[in-house]
């Protein structure tokens, strides 16, 4: 199977969860609100400033930007949420109504909007029936997206392969292995955090 045609099964996946079960964390594949904003603690954890702007790949219907601005109570200015799911994004503008920013919304697999900061949290954990190596080869081509849309840096995350039990529809990154990529590809600041109680590494890259 093609990568765009496990895109598509993913698109499904997450529109029938949204649909399903509505604006909750578990539409989006995470078990409590908590760990959804543990998630994006890490990933943001290293921005300094107050005001700027943001791409969100695989954004679902927008808890991140929410989590940004109430709980960091950052200004951002700009928010450009990509997802593949209409039906997720018809969400994330009900979700964020009120925002007082710039919303831009992408049904969209590809980043063509510049951003201060760039966040990637939990969508490259599904790849159904795709190959390793093939399903590599995505996320080094979105890595590579984020890095040439991103100004002051990067941030994503993955499942471990720190584990003792696989699911085979799952892609569990080894850490060191895409720290070593992100080093020799994009930035001599690259900071791994793998010390949370998820079963997952999260990975800044800083420009
Ligand atoms: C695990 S959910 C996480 C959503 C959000 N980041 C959060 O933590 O609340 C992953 C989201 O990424 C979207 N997605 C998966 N693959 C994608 C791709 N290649 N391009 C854009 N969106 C994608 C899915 O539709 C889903 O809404």
């Amino acid at each position: 199977m093609s990568i765009e045609e496990q895109l598509k099964k993913i698109e499904e996946l997450y529109t029938q969860n949204i649909q399903e079960k509505g604006i909750v964390s578990s539409a989006v594949g995470w078990n409590t609100d908590d760990c959804q904003f543990l998630r994006f603690h890490k990933l943001s954890s290293y921005i300094q400033e107050e005001n700027y702007t943001v791409n969100d790949y695989g954004c679902g219907f927008g808890a991140h930007l929410k989590y940004l601005t109430d709980i960091m109570k950052s200004s951002v200015s700009q928010y450009n949420g990509y997802d593949l799911s209409q039906n997720m994004l018809d969400s994330a503008r009900k979700y964020l109504d009120g925002y007082e920013g710039k919303l831009v919304l992408k049904q969209n697999s590809d980043i063509d909007t510049i951003a201060d900061y760039s966040f990637v949290s939990g969508t490259f954990n599904v790849r159904f029936d795709a190959e390793k190596e093939e399903w590599e080869s995505f996320i080094k081509e979105t890595l590579r997206q984020l890095s040439e849309h991103s100004t002051k840096g990067f941030s994503f995350n993955m499942l471990t392969s720190y584990v003792d039990w696989e699911e085979k529809h799952l892609y569990y990154g080894d850490p060191c292995y895409w720290f070593d990529y992100c080093k020799n590809h994009f930035s001599k600041q690259v900071v791994l955090l793998h010390d949370y109680h998820l079963w997952e590494w999260t990975m800044i890259v800083k420009k």
